[in-house]
């Protein structure tokens, strides 16, 4: 099986800062084996994005795969499986929105994290090909949210006011429907 058992907070591997992936292994059946892995284990996780990290693999290796754009905060961009190899973040403009944010290594568990909403990236795609994109909005949170794994650094380290920071059902019963967008 190639769906990989995703560790969780406590792990001492969600807090180390991840290495480069090496751009001489991008060849390698070792490497093409790791992003099935993470899109297996995403889909069986039914995430919208891992980091390696996340399956206890300490580089800098992140994917996205949006395909629902119908979401809780209305309809989002979609954008296809895409691997995030060696990604460096730019904040275009700072202003942030807040969104409820889950983590797969943090199972059960919201909390409200404001980020900035218009970033640019520059990566290394699947084939090891300079690449740069620019995310606004909901996918400019989750990117960053990911980017946040290749760091050490979890949501709840982003949370500013605890009371806002919940159970699943309890997210559920009293926030969902909170105003919790304000520039939308
Ligand atoms: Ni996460």
């Amino acid at each position: 099986m190639a769906v990989k058992e995703i560790i969780r907070m406590g792990h001492p591997t969600l807090r180390k800062v991840a290495e480069p992936y090496p751009i001489d292994k991008f060849d390698s059946p070792e490497f093409r084996q790791l992003i099935i892995d993470m899109q297996e284990t995403l889909h069986a996780a039914s995430g919208i994005g891992l980091a390696a990290p996340q399956i206890n693999l300490s580089s800098q290796v992140l994917v996205i795969e949006v395909v629902d754009t119908s979401t809780r905060y209305g309809e989002v961009q979609a954008i296809p499986f895409s691997v995030f190899v060696n990604p460096k973040l730019t904040v275009l403009e700072p202003e942030c929105t807040g969104y409820w944010e889950g983590c797969l290594s943090v199972p059960g568990l919201m909390g409200f994290v404001e980020r900035p909403q218009h970033i640019a990236v520059e990566y290394l795609n699947a084939r090891g090909e300079n690449r740069s994109l620019e995310f606004k909005g909901f996918l400019a949170t989750v990117f960053q949210h990911e980017f946040d794994h290749l760091n050490g650094t979890l949501f709840v380290d982003r949370i500013d006011d605890l009371s806002l920071f919940s159970y699943d059902q309890e997210y559920r019963d009293f926030h969902l429907s909170d105003r919790v967008y304000p520039n939308d």
